[in-house]
């Protein structure tokens, strides 16, 4: 077993976003049903949940349902938004108690009816809590909200409430679903493959990006701690040299 790495406190990414791969392989893995891994990934977003809290993590971004899984078998995707509807009821209680704001971004008005009705009534509730924001992408894609950002950008010129010089980068920014939240500076990929698949394409601009070959309902408390502290150890240049980000070194 691998010793749990001293983080240090002072460099706690803020934000960090997941695609939760590998649900599928890891349940075929034990010869069980599709479903029966995402059931098993509920269990790792509630560890990962509890372990940013106690990083202080503040945002937690998970990729739960893109505009391209509607394609999967009718049977998976109905599951998928059972389990969503079922954890968001055994989990609002708590997550409210402990200070767990959710938000979503994505078409959810294009889901299930009672998905989305449990969806409103647990980011109405929560909307005031502070300790950690949890970000649900449902029904998403980076593309779409790019399109209507820029349509929205485009009505903004056209009405004369700004003019072309203004449309700055975080005016664009405000336009998104993800508007008011900082963009991540981790983004973790379970499940050995290594693309976007259509995730936060304009967030993700200067992003620290960590994939592992470990299944979704494997990855747990200890394996979290390891990518962060894997980040800790990568330098973000943001387009500069060494010498101007650590200036006395
Ligand atoms: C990817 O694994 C996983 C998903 C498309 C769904 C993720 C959903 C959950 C973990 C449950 C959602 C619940 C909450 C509360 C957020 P895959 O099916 O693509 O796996 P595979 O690539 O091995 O087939």
């Amino acid at each position: 077993m691998t010793a749990t790495p001293q983080l240090d406190l002072q460099n706690i990414p803020k934000h960090v976003a997941f695609i939760m791969d590998g649900n599928g392989r890891w349940a075929k893995n034990k010869g069980q049903q599709r479903l029966f891994g995402h059931a098993a990934g509920v269990e790792s977003v509630k560890e990962i949940i509890k372990t940013a809290r106690e990083l202080g993590i503040a945002y937690l971004t998970m990729y739960a349902f893109s505009t391209e899984n509607w394609a999967r078998p009718s049977d998976e995707v109905e599951g998928l938004m059972n389990l969503l509807v079922e954890a968001i009821s055994n989990e609002v209680d708590e997550m409210h108690q402990k200070g767990v704001r959710l938000l979503t971004i994505g078409d959810i008005q294009g889901l299930p009816g009672n998905c989305y009705q449990s969806l409103l009534a647990a980011t109405e509730r929560t909307k005031n809590n502070r300790e950690l924001t949890l970000v649900l992408a449902l029904n998403y894609s980076a593309r779409q909200e790019i399109i209507q950002a820029t349509l929205k950008a485009h009505e903004l010129l056209q009405s004369g409430s700004i003019s072309t010089p203004e449309l700055t980068e975080s005016q664009f920014s405000s336009l998104l679903n993800t508007k008011d939240i900082p963009d991540p500076e981790l983004l973790i990929r379970t499940s050995g493959e290594c693309r976007i698949s259509n995730f936060l394409l304009w967030q993700l601009s200067y992003t620290e990006l960590l994939f592992t070959d470990t299944h979704w309902p494997d990855f747990r408390r200890n394996e979290f701690i390891n990518a962060i502290a894997n980040y800790q150890k990568r330098e973000r240049r943001f387009g500069m040299v060494s010498e101007q980000i650590q200036p006395n070194e």
